[in-house]
């Protein structure tokens, strides 16, 4: 029996797969994964249709084809006030999580230390391993799941390469301010480090607050490769598409690696992105309003349980405390609701090296109003 030798010993099935399993399998409300149990707006997916009906079913250039490119490069002047150039800086990924993937390979060697915050996508450990890399894991702050920028200074030596960030957060739903990013960008000019920065939940941020994109500030523009997934923005998680941009010297090593990774991604999405966009370019700006209702409509539900709710600042997640509750701990929790209440959550203790003090477990609001009242009904009798 040939057996390999693990390049990622601590890896297995991850956290999403294993609790949408138990959900199906126990028939219980699935509030777990992040993804909409909605459809994508029907102008967007009878362009798909018509993509693939009028013959946009060969290889797209390498990059990504170039009248998606520019209509994104219109959307981040609209909605973020910042000229990029479609040829040099934007690139089509096959997902958000292949372009911070292939970003990681074009920049870390072996050896070179990467600070990520915990808890962190499940993803980017073990990119920067497979790179040979070390992740650096430091926690954000427990109150408000911020960055606690004294323990990010000290986590910096002289091989870190690289600090990834995530805004709008995924599991916590907190977000970077201005003085976050601020404080970011002197961190990474003092010491010459690049940016990770995935912003795939760019538009779902609430209460009149504004998404702060490293494409704003000057010094972080400079050295960020920012990643964007359209399975958030147009609930099409399955169709596994995003882009990333960078300047062009980093886009042009990111494309290094992306062309041996998937080499492109799916033509006739990217056309049918590209044709949706031009017929509405709004619709991203809609999506705000569109989910904030869903948060509310979820935590007013939930008003009179044993839960203490702080509202999410952004993402479509809403961290429950269940520390009122039970002491049990969140991966053990989960299973035990989803098993005996019929919801099904998604602990935050597999996204950090330590677990969180925190007794918190994540809720997926992207889902029908039926279905979160259902949820928040059986959460209330708890
Ligand atoms: C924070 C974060 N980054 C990246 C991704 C992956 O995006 P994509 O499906 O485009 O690879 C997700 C998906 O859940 C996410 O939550």
């Amino acid at each position: 029996m040939v057996t390999l030798q693990s390049k990622l010993p601590n890896v297995g099935t991850t956290i999403f797969t294993r609790m949408s399993a138990m959900a199906a399998e126990c028939g219980a409300i699935n509030l777990s994964q992040g993804f909409p149990d909605f459809e994508a707006p029907l102008g967007l997916r009878e362009a798909l249709a018509r993509a693939t009906m009028e013959g946009h079913n060969q290889y797209a250039p390498m990059a990504g084809l170039p009248a998606l490119r520019e209509q994104l490069a219109h959307q981040l002047q609209v909605t973020r006030g910042v000229r990029v150039n479609p040829d040099t800086e934007i690139t089509v990924v096959p997902g958000a999580t292949e372009g911070i993937y292939c970003a990681v390979m074009a920049s870390v060697r072996s050896g070179d230390e990467v600070v990520v915050l915990d808890p962190c996508y499940d993803s980017y450990a073990p990119s920067i391993e497979l790179a040979g890399g070390v992740a650096v894991h430091v926690p954000l702050s427990e109150d408000g799941f911020t960055p606690d920028w004294q323990r990010i200074r000290a986590a910096i030596t002289s091989r870190t390469r690289m600090i990834m960030i995530n805004t709008p957060h995924n599991p916590t739903g907190s977000t970077f301010t201005v003085q976050d990013m601020d404080e970011l960008e002197r961190l990474v000019e003092e010491h010459d480090l690049l940016v990770c920065s995935d912003e795939v939940y760019e538009h779902l941020v609430y209460d009149g607050k504004r998404h702060c994109s490293v494409l704003q500030w000057e010094g972080l523009r400079q050295r960020s490769f920012a990643h964007y997934s359209f399975g958030k923005t147009f609930s099409v998680t399955g169709w596994k598409t995003g882009y990333c941009v960078a300047p062009p010297a980093l886009t042009a090593e990111l494309r290094k690696v992306h062309q041996f990774v998937a080499f492109v991604a799916v033509t006739p999405v990217q056309q049918a992105l590209a044709d949706f966009l031009a017929a509405e370019p709004n619709y991203p700006q809609g999506l705000g309003a569109f989910y904030q209702a869903k948060r509310d409509l979820f935590i007013y539900a939930l008003r009179d349980s044993r839960f203490a709710i702080t509202p999410s600042s952004g993402t479509y997640f809403q961290l429950l405390d269940y520390s009122a509750i039970t002491s049990t701990p969140d991966h053990q929790l989960c299973e035990q609701w989803t098993r005996e209440l019929g919801v099904a959550s998604i602990p935050i203790s597999p996204f950090s090296q330590e677990p969180p003090e925190r007794q918190v477990l994540r809720f997926c609001f992207a889902k029908s109003d039926e279905v979160l009242l259902q949820a928040a009904e059986i959460l209330c009798k708890i």
